[in-house]
C-alpha cells in the first residue's frame, strides 16, 4: 500500500505542512491524492521533500490539486510547451538585468509581499514552484498565512479595513510601488520584459479584491497585497492611503513567515486565496531559475473597476 508522510511544516507555525514519500506510484493512489488535497486545504502551504526533480513530476503533482491555468502573456517564457504546457520559467541571469537596491543592499530576484494575479479579476487557486538553479545563499521564498495575519492585525485597523475593497494594477515597476515600500527601494537595472508589461498595464482596467474574505470554514483571511496595490476603492484620498499603508506596514511587521531555502528535490504548493508570498533576494552575481505551474480556480470575489472588462491576457509570472 503506497503512502506518504504528512507532518507540520514547523512546530512554531500554525500553517504549512511537510510531505515526503511522493512518487509517481504514490500519486497514483486516490487515498494519497486526497490526503494531499486535505493538507493543502487545511494548512495552506505544503513543502514536498525528496521529490523527483522533473517537469513530469511537477505536472503530476499539480494535477492533484486541479487543472492548470494557462499563462498567455507573450513576455512570459514557457517551458517546452509541447511537452509541458502550463509550466512557466522565471529566470534571473546576471547579464540580463533585474537588480534592485533595498535599504542599501543590492539584490536580484527580490519580490515584495503579494498574492498572485491580484491585478486580474480572477485569481488562481494555487501555484506549484520548484527551483532549478539555486544561488549559494539568499533567494528564499517566504510565505505568510492570511488567517494568522487577520488575527494579528490591530483591532482598530482590522475594524476599519474589514469591509473595504483594494484596487490593484499590473504596474510592476518598483518606482511606482506605493504601499508597504521598504524605506529605500530603487531599480538598478530593469528585468527583461518589464517594458512590455508596463505598456500592457496602461491598457487594463484596475482590478478590485476584498481586503478580508471568509473561507468556507468560517475563517477570515486578511488578503491584501502590498505590491501592486493602488488604493482603497471609493477612498483614494490621503485618509484612505494612510489606512492602506498602515495595514501594509503591519503585514510586513507582523508576518510570522516561513522562509524556504531551496533544494532541487523540493516542490512547494501554496493556497493563493489565503497565503502571501515574497522572495528575499540574492546576491546579483548568481543566477536563479524557478519554474511554476498555475492551478486554476477562482474565489469569485474579484472584479474590474467600473464593471470594466479586462483582457484575458493578464497573467504574469508574479
Ligand atoms: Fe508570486
Amino acid at each position: 500500500m503506497p503512502s506518504v508522510r504528512v507532518c507540520p511544516l514547523q512546530e512554531d507555525l500554525p500553517f504549512g505542512a511537510r510531505v515526503s514519500g511522493v512518487t509517481h506510484e504514490t500519486l497514483g493512489d486516490e487515498a494519497v491524492r486526497r490526503q494531499i488535497r486535505e493538507a493543502f486545504e487545511d494548512r495552506g502551504l505544503i513543502v514536498f521533500e525528496d521529490i523527483e526533480p522533473s517537469g513530469q513530476m511537477h505536472l503530476a503533482l499539480s494535477a492533484v490539486i486541479g487543472p492548470l491555468k494557462d499563462h498567455p502573456v507573450p513576455s512570459v517564457e514557457r517551458v517546452n510547451q509541447d511537452a509541458m504546457p502550463g509550466v512557466i520559467d522565471m529566470q534571473y541571469n546576471p547579464e540580463d538585468g533585474g537588480v534592485v537596491e533595498v535599504d542599501g543592499q543590492r539584490l536580484a530576484s527580490w519580490i515584495p509581499w503579494h498574492f498572485d494575479h491580484c491585478y486580474n479579476n480572477e485569481l488562481n487557486r494555487a501555484g506549484v514552484l520548484r527551483a532549478l538553479t539555486i544561488p549559494p545563499e539568499g533567494g528564499l521564498t517566504r510565505f505568510v498565512d492570511g488567517i494568522e495575519l487577520y488575527k494579528a492585525l490591530s483591532p482598530g485597523l482590522r475594524q476599519r479595513i474589514e469591509d473595504r475593497d483594494i484596487l490593484y494594477t499590473l504596474n510592476l515597476a518598483y518606482a511606482d510601488m506605493r504601499f508597504g515600500r521598504p524605506r529605500h527601494l530603487q531599480d538598478i537595472s530593469f528585468r527583461p520584459g518589464l517594458t512590455e508589461v508596463l505598456a500592457q498595464a496602461k491598457r487594463q482596467p484596475r482590478a478590485v479584491h476584498p481586503a478580508v474574505w471568509t473561507r468556507a470554514s468560517g475563517e477570515k483571511v486578511l488578503h491584501v497585497s502590498p505590491w501592486m496595490s493602488a488604493g482603497i476603492e471609493g477612498q483614494e484620498d490621503a485618509e484612505g492611503d494612510r489606512l492602506l499603508e498602515a495595514v501594509c506596514q503591519e503585514i510586513i511587521a507582523k508576518a510570522n513567515a516561513y522562509s524556504h531555502a531551496w533544494k532541487p528535490t523540493d516542490m512547494l504548493i501554496w493556497d493563493n486565496w489565503r497565503v502571501l508570498h515574497s522572495v528575499s533576494g540574492a546576491d546579483p552575481r548568481y543566477p536563479r531559475r524557478m519554474q511554476r505551474t498555475t492551478i486554476s480556480g477562482d474565489y469569485g470575489l474579484g472584479y474590474f473597476e467600473n464593471n470594466g472588462v479586462g483582457d484575458k491576457i493578464l497573467e504574469m509570472t508574479v
